[in-house]
Formats: structure tokens, C-alpha cells, sequence
């Protein structure tokens, strides 16, 4: 399973690229909306950060729209795919930057129905929003697995991105039913290491290996 962060801080970014866990990035505007520069300029710094997947999204709702603005940021580097909303017009402009040789991310996924379409006009990753649907009285979880399941009864391409993942049960949970990707803020990729019994159980070691005796080495 990929692990990309969700996030536009480029420190939170260079920390977990620094774990060596990161396989790519998904930004969004309110994420991108924090740190007050504009979208080209954070989504390059990331880019020169990890390289992987970087999603990076648009804001216009008409296809025309999607495609200029997709397309501008598509320029930016080689690794952007373009996240695009789970919107009659925007499966419009996937089918369109599909045959361009551009990738897309296509959000705001809420449905099996909706992943079913964003496959059919050749999204390469469709993002159900886990969080938001259990916050609803939902299952998140049940979504993601309706969806792998659908893409594989049907052998679409497709991959399945976790999002709005809020703990380390829902990762465990979208990797265990076979989300191809999960993404995750950095305190839940922090959250994912932490076992009490690691802890105790290294405090105990480093305990004991003070009453090791210090030999002589000649
Ligand atoms: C990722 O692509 C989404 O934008 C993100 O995971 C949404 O998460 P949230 O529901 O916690 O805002």
C-alpha cells in the first residue's frame, strides 16, 4: 500500500519524507489555504521535496475551467495529477486530460456509484473521504471496500485512495480491505509508530544494559 501526506505545510512534508515512509503527497484549498502562498509555488517546493504523486487541485466547477486551470498546473512538474471534483463537468475534463497523457485524482468521492463513473472516464486515483462519511453516522470503511470491489469485479485501473483518514484504525482498515493508497496528516503517520509496549519495552533494555559490565577491549 502507498502512504502519500496529506498536507500543504512543507514542513510537516520534509519531516515525513524524512521517515522514509511517504510515496506521495494530496493537497487540497483548504489545506493550501493555510500557509497563505499561492498554489504554483507550494505545490513546486513540494515537488522538489518528494518525489512521488503530488495532487493538486483545482477550483474552477465548469469543464473549461478544470481543463485551463488543470492543465497550468499539470506544467508545474511532472509529478502533479490534477484532483479534479466528482462533478458531471469535471468527469468531463478527466475524459479529456486522460487522453492528454494527464493524470487525475478525482475528489469529494462519496459513493460506489460516483467511483464507478470517475473510473469510467479514466480517473487514476478516486478518493472516497472516510472521516467525512463516519461523521455523518456513516461507514467510511464500507465505501472504500464497495469501491475496491467494484473496480475489481470490472478489472478497472483505477486506484483506490483513502482520504479524510482521521486514525490509525482507519488506515489499518482501508490496508487491510486493499486500498492501493491511503493518505494521511502527519499526525496520524506519527500515530501509525506509537506502541506502549515499544516503549517500555525499550525503556527496559536500556535499563538492563547499564548493569552490563564494560569489558576491556585489549
Ligand atoms: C484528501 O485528498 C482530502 O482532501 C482530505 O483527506 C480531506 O480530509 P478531511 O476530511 O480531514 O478534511
Amino acid at each position: 500500500m502507498q502512504i502519500f501526506i496529506d498536507s500543504g505545510d512543507i514542513a510537516e512534508i520534509k519531516e515525513a519524507q524524512s521517515m522514509g515512509v511517504i510515496d506521495g503527497v494530496t493537497t487540497n484549498p483548504s489545506l493550501l489555504s493555510k500557509g497563505g502562498k499561492p498554489t504554483s509555488e507550494v505545490i513546486a517546493a513540494i515537488a522538489a521535496i518528494v518525489d512521488g504523486p503530488i495532487s493538486a487541485e483545482v477550483v474552477g466547477v465548469e469543464a473549461e475551467e478544470i481543463l485551463r486551470e488543470g492543465r497550468e498546473l499539470a506544467k508545474i512538474h511532472k509529478n502533479v495529477v490534477v484532483k479534479v471534483p466528482l462533478l458531471e463537468e469535471g468527469l468531463k475534463a478527466v475524459r479529456i486530460f486522460t487522453k492528454e497523457g494527464i493524470r487525475t485524482n478525482v475528489t469529494l468521492c462519496f459513493s460506489p456509484s460516483q467511483a464507478l463513473l470517475a473510473a469510467k472516464a479514466g480517473a487514476t486515483y478516486i478518493s472516497p473521504f472516510v472521516g467525512r462519511v463516519d461523521d455523518i453516522s456513516g461507514d467510511g470503511i464500507e465505501l472504500v471496500q464497495q469501491i475496491v470491489q467494484i473496480y475489481r469485479n470490472y478489472d478497472l485501473k483505477t486506484q483506490v485512495l483513502a482520504a479524510s483518514i482521521r486514525h490509525p484504525l482507519h488506515f489499518v482498515q482501508a490496508a487491510t480491505i486493499g486500498a492501493h493508497v491511503a493518505t494521511l496528516p502527519l499526525k496520524v503517520i506519527k500515530q501509525l509508530l506509537k506502541h506502549p509496549l515499544t516503549d517500555s519495552g525499550l525503556a527496559q533494555f536500556l535499563a538492563d544494559a547499564k548493569k552490563i559490565p564494560t569489558g576491556s577491549r585489549s
